[in-house]
């Protein structure tokens, strides 16, 4: 198959994640004869130094022409703390989901076995977590009307939400219910919030039509504190855009690593995939980042592709580098290897088509030229 990628890295060590990804992309053209070929565009804090522009017209266009966008990270220290920047790179990712429709992100939490000890959270509480968040990624606070009144004293953020945008994601988050172990959860602040309270009753009508799925309704708060108490209990969880933001954050820590979390947007055009980390600023240049969510994002988009072979494979290469030991320094700070050999170990485990666990042994005992 013939596939076009847009791939926008981005900011920090966007670049060197995306590359990691693009490996093994290529690995999987390789193996299944498929031809991968990739339209790099400018976004976020690169694209505001090169045209001023944090998501030039070009690279909506580029992304609007591919069949799936890879995407690295954005953000830039000497924006954040500048309150009065009227640029930001952030703008141009909001921009790129409203401009691509990309109203679910759909964000995969799950536990490597080998990696329980690297968790803050004790082992009892999360063994066997396994869940999936469905964030609102077009609506919101985030895209309401914000300004500022009385002479820039009084600031504010609009929150709006329509039966329609709570609908279409949510029927997504149902229908993954429906996949998995049947139970969803949403999370949201109802005690208080009107636009909440019309996300309640919306999923309750939905619910309707859903009788095999069970569905949980949880405030925000309660939520945050459930997520770290018992985390092996969640299946989907639904929310909206800024709690989906901040409940992922929270769920990637269970993991061990926000480095090991992908993501896939979906919508109504191009979906685009991406690490839900950020764009780390101090790791930048030195090969030391995770490149384990934008290569697992990869895999997600393989699945959109409907390459599910290949995106499996992707996934159970990964698992068996990172059970064997070779990961980055935010997984193991004693014993690690770069993000560049991260890159190279998987993609060669994919080419080399080792179908027995001996010959996969064999290739890490007598053959570590890459390491
Ligand atoms: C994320 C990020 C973005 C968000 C930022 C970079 C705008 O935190 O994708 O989770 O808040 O959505
Ligand atoms: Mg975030």
């Amino acid at each position: 198959m013939d596939k076009r990628i847009a791939v926008l890295a981005g900011d920090g060590i966007g670049p060197e994640v995306v590359k990691q990804a693009i490996k093994v992309l290529d690995a999987i053209g390789h193996r299944f004869s498929h031809n991968f070929t990739y339209d790099v565009a400018l976004v976020g804090a690169a694209a505001i130094d090169e045209t001023g522009n944090p998501l030039p017209d070009e690279t909506i266009e580029a992304c609007k022409l591919s069949d799936g966008v890879l995407f690295g990270a954005i953000g830039d220290p000497k924006y954040d703390n500048d309150p009065s920047a009227k640029v930001r790179p952030e703008q141009g990712l909001l921009k790129l989901r409203k401009s691509l429709g990309l109203f679910a992100n759909i964000r995969p939490v799950h536990l490597y076995y080998s990696l329980i000890e690297r968790s803050p959270l004790k082992e009892d509480r999360i063994i066997g977590t396994d869940l999936v968040v469905y964030r609102e990624l077009t609506g919101g606070i985030y895209f309401g009307e914000k300004g500022r009144m009385n002479n820039g004293n009084t600031a504010y953020d609009h929150c709006e939400y329509s039966t329609e945008e709570i609908t279409r994601v949510a029927h997504l988050a149902f229908e993954a219910a429906l996949l998995r172990r049947k139970k969803l959860t949403l999370v949201d602040k109802a005690n208080v919030l009107e636009t909440s309270r019309l996300w309640r009753e919306t999923v309750q009508k939905l619910a309707q039509n859903y009788p095999l799925v069970e569905v949980e309704y949880l405030f925000v708060d309660n939520a945050a504190m459930q997520l770290i108490q018992r985390p092996n209990e969640f299946d989907v969880i639904l929310t909206e855009n800024m709690f989906g933001d901040i409940i992922s954050d929270e769920t990637s820590v269970i993991t061990g690593s926000i480095g090991l979390l992908p993501s896939a947007s979906v919508g109504a055009n191009t979906a685009l995939f991406e690490p839900i980390h950020g764009s780390y600023p101090e790791g930048a240049g030195k090969d030391i980042a995770n490149p384990v969510a934008t290569i697992l994002s990869a895999a997600m988009m393989l699945d959109h592709f409907e390459m599910h072979e290949e995106a499996k494979l992707i996934r159970t290469t990964v698992k068996k580098v990172i059970d064997k030991g070779l990961v980055t320094p935010d997984l193991n700070p004693e014993s690690f290897i770069a993000c560049s050999k991260v890159g190279d170990v998987i993609s060669l485990l994919i080419e080399s088509d080792l179908e027995d666990e001996n010959a996969f042994d064999n290739l890490f005992e007598g053959n570590l030229p890459l390491i």
